[in-house]
């Protein structure tokens, strides 16, 4: 027997700390079940809603140096069908994050509720695609609509729900802080990176969706600065709850009332 490697987090126990992101290989259930035995802790599916979307013309996905950049246009058959797939691979004691996205929140609990009927163990807000207009980025860009939102499905399922930021945003930290206000269990960092590709030769835009997300090495970096930020936010945000707390407990309001205090010890000592 291997080492034990696993991870506890929001709630939720995996075998070990991978998860596969969501995009073309959480589309079945059959394709989810073959990334769980080839050993990732978990697989969050394809990303769906409501009622499905075709998805853009391609070319859809192509390299890009340093990485690709895709403009699938999320399609997925609609949470009906998703949620068939989810339960084929649930069943099989795949756990699986059910990744939403929608128009409005009720749509996104709506999905929600599908996700977590076919056996998710948790589900993943899309707020971040950075390629589909009102329901992706549009989204994750406004920290109030991302807190809303999470409110929204909060209340609507008892599994763990995830927020996936956008690093197409000024202050990320901004909409982590609202997710997390609104009950977000758990923050997945990060979605595409927004980009486009020209063909200099047409000077017309080479992905059928004009604009892409781009994914790849390119991207890490990103990624680790945006973990980091909110990370740093996090402890930041610690230091003020434990000094607001250590203020509480000794019935001082400001901590201005402790210079006063010090300075009273510091008389009586001199
Ligand atoms: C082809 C493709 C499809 C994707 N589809 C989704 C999706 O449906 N939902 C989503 O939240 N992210 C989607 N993503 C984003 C990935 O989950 C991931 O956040 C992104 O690719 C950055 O990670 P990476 O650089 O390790 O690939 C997709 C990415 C790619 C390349």
């Amino acid at each position: 027997m291997g080492p034990d490697l696993s991870v506890e987090f929001a709630g939720i126990k995996l075998p070990n700390p991978t998860i596969l992101a969501s995009g073309i290989l959480g589309v079945s259930g059959e394709i989810m079940i073959r990334a769980s035995r080839a050993g990732a802790g978990a697989v969050v599916s394809k990303s769906f809603n409501v009622k499905g979307r075709e998805g853009y013309r391609n070319p859809s996905f192509i390299e890009v140096q340093g990485g690709f950049l895709n403009a699938l246009g999320i399609p997925n058959p609609g949470m009906e069908e998703m949620r068939e797939e989810v339960e084929t691979a649930s069943k099989m004691g795949v756990p699986v994050i059910a990744s939403v996205f929608g128009f409005d929140a009720q749509e996104f609990a709506a999905a929600a509720v599908m996700g977590e009927k076919g056996g998710a163990i948790a589900v993943e807000l899309n707020v971040s695609c950075p390629h589909v207009k009102e329901v992706g980025v549009e989204i994750g860009q406004r920290p109030r609509v991302v807190a809303e939102v999470t409110q929204t499905v909060k209340s609507r399922v008892r599994i763990p729900v995830f927020v996936k930021l956008s690093p197409n945003v000024t202050d990320i930290t901004e909409v982590a802080r609202a997710a997390q206000g609104a009950g977000a269990d758990a923050i997945t960092a990060i979605n595409t990176a927004l980009g486009m590709a020209v063909n200099v030769d047409s000077g017309y835009p080479i992905l059928g969706g004009t604009l892409g997300g781009l994914s790849g090495p390119a991207l890490h970096p990103i990624a680790v600065r945006a973990i980091y930020q909110i990370r740093r936010a996090e402890i930041f945000r610690d230091v003020t709850t434990g000094m607001s707390k250590f203020l509480e407990q000794r019935g001082l309001s400001s901590i201005r009332q402790i210079v006063g205090i010090a300075a009273d010890r510091g008389t009586v000592e001199s």
